[in-house]
């Protein structure tokens, strides 16, 4: 089994004015090419912070994040945009769909970003809705879906550039919970059916012992 990821010392402290905030401190971890990993928690653990820096929208202030081969800390801006684009997908807790577009334009935006022609992207974007169960939703708008249909969709929409790893941040947190078990079994199906590696953070201790290969439990930004 190949390793996707390799976090080594990992720190990420934050300033606020003259006051550190260290909300990640030397974490190391491997991920498994394929595995489920979750990550739990108290609220303030540094759970989305660490999230945020494998997923490349923050940079850590010390140690190494090896993702696919490529030390993301060492990414110019371009090749750490390329990574955000085609490296993960990410899901977060409120969907962070844009309202003024249907769902199946919020799947286009990404592979329009990556240059695919036109026809394709349409193509594509409809499968991915009738991947996620939502065929007859294309025309909808963010406001006019469920809370469940609408991580269904930010679901689609993190698979359009077949990232490599799926970066959930609590995607179930918003929801009620049968919903929430039909989100977290789609993420199972994505995981065991396509082998997508899924790296989710979750509160919710009893669904991360059911469904993950395995568990990191953070406090205070360390790994207990
Ligand atoms: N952009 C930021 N600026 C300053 N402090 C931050 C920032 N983001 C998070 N923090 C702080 O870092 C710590 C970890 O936050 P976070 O990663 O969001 O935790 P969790 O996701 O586990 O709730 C918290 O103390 C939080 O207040
Ligand atoms: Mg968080």
């Amino acid at each position: 089994m190949s390793t996707i990821l390799s976090i080594h010392n990992l720190s990420k402290i934050y300033h606020k004015g003259k006051v550190e905030i260290p909300a990640v401190k030397e974490v190391s971890f491997e991920v498994t090419q394929g595995s489920y990993l979750s990550i739990v928690g108290k609220s303030g653990s540094g759970k989305s912070t660490l999230l945020n820096l494998v997923g490349g929208l923050d940079r850590p202030t010390s140690g190494t994040i090896q993702f696919n081969g490529k030390e993301l800390g060492k990414l110019n801006r371009y090749h750490l945009a390329l990574h955000r684009r085609f490296g993960v997908g990410m899901i977060f807790q409120s969907f962070n769909l844009l309202p003024r577009r249907t769902a199946l334009d919020n799947i286009i935006l990404p592979l329009t970003f990556a240059g695919v022609p036109s026809r394709k992207r349409k193509q594509r974007a409809t499968k991915l809705l009738e991947q996620v169960g939502l065929g007859g939703r294309t025309t909808h708008f963010p406001s006019e879906l469920s809370g469940g249909e609408a991580q269904r969709v930010a679901i689609a929409r993190a698979l359009a550039n077949e990232p490599k790893m799926i970066l959930a941040d609590e995607p179930t947190g918003n929801l009620d919970s049968s919903t929430a078990n039909e989100i977290i079994q789609l993420l199972v199906s994505l995981n065991k059916d396509k082998g997508l590696t899924i790296l989710m953070v979750t509160h919710d201790r009893e669904t991360a012992d059911a469904v993950s290969d395995s568990i990191i439990t953070l406090k205070d930004g360390s790994i207990i």
